[in-house]
């Protein structure tokens, strides 16, 4: 496999002023200000290979916006290096920002709002210096995966937020970049528009063998795209490695769903902790290693007319993780 990105001890901390309570301090700190330094990434390094899509997931603050900055050539670190197809980022070589893309789901689709969808693609086919035949292509696959044909002659200040989502992917996918920086490319879509755009994530990287660095706080998201996942807390990256394997490793335990008929309140809990999922199916926490011998004793002794082995839910598995660490 390509490695196409390598960051070794990447580094940012911002100077922040501090602010004090009282009239006085509020004065004195106009004439000379305190600063205090906030280690946002802190000695962050990963490899990330050619057609990987990696989700980058942490609690609020964890750094990864941060991060995604520096990798795309926003912002310029306070320490450590990176190299992204053979460039160093923060140099924002033409080059290097041609076959890039940052899209953050939370920002507003970049250049003139009163353009159509058309003459905006158009304008990138300039600025990106995509020849014709490669524009008429990459339209016709996007066109086919993202269903845009209805958007073409809109203006983009007219789109709704889930249309502008998916024409700001557009936009940024015209010119076929090899590495994609996603920053929560779902927030406010609705159910529809997000299975459609995790779709399109999916077969676009698979297609172009881009490499993909992926942050949500919707685990689905995380679950359906990404085998890999680097799990930043406090500027740091605390797992980097297989979610199926943070999974078990962070819960011990897997979900028995079991129907039961005509069974009402059978004491189910000297098998673990139990939940009525719904009428009359229940899910009982087992221990990994104990999965056999109670699915073996259930089926014996209670009239089981269905049953199904879960793992338990990633929401909940993530959360544990921010809140007591990665063992
Ligand atoms: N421009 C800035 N100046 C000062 N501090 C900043 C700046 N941008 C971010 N920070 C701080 O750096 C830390 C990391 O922020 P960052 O946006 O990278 O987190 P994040 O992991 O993307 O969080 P979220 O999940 O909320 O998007 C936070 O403590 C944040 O307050
Ligand atoms: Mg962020």
């Amino acid at each position: 496999m390509d490695r196409t990105i390598h960051v070794h001890h990447l580094s940012m901390t911002y100077r922040v002023p501090v602010r004090q309570e009282g009239l006085g301090a509020a004065l004195r700190s106009l004439i000379h200000r305190s600063y205090r330094e906030l280690a946002a990434v802190d000695a962050v390094s990963f490899d990330l290979f050619a057609g990987e899509i990696v989700g980058f997931i942490g609690p609020n603050g964890a750094g990864k916006t941060t991060t995604l900055k520096m990798l795309s050539g926003i912002l310029h670190p306070t320490g450590g290096d990176a190299d992204i197809l053979g460039f160093q980022p923060w140099k924002r070589q033409p080059a290097f920002l041609r076959r890039i893309a940052i899209i953050r789901g939370s920002q507003p689709i970049g250049g003139p709002v009163e353009l159509t969808v058309m003459d905006s693609l158009r304008l990138q086919q300039l600025i990106y210096d995509v020849d014709d035949r490669a524009f008429k292509r990459n339209l016709g696959q996007l066109n086919a995966m993202l269903d845009l044909r209805t958007l073409l002659d809109r203006q983009i200040r007219a789109l709704s937020l889930g249309e502008r989502m998916r024409c700001g992917l557009a936009l940024n996918l015209i010119y076929r970049p090899e590495v994609l920086f996603l920053d929560e490319p779902t927030i406010g879509m609705d159910a529809s528009v997000v299975e459609t755009t995790r779709q399109f994530i999916a077969a676009y990287c698979q297609e172009t063998a881009a490499t993909v660095l992926l942050t949500s706080h919707y685990m689905a998201d995380v679950e359906r795209l990404c085998r890999r996942v680097i799990l930043m807390d406090k500027g740091t990256v605390r797992y980097d490695g297989d979610l199926r394997t943070l999974s078990e490793r962070l819960s011990p335990y897997k979900i028995l769903r079991v129907s039961l008929v005509g069974a009402k309140a059978l004491d189910l809990s000297s098998f673990g902790e139990v939940d009525e999922a719904e009428n009359g199916t229940y899910d009982i926490r087992v221990g990994r290693r104990d999965v056999p011998s109670v699915t073996a004793r259930l089926l014996a002794d209670f009239p089981v007319t269905d049953l199904a082995v879960l793992e338990p839910p990633l929401d909940r598995v993530i959360d544990r993780a921010y809140r007591t660490g990665v063992a």
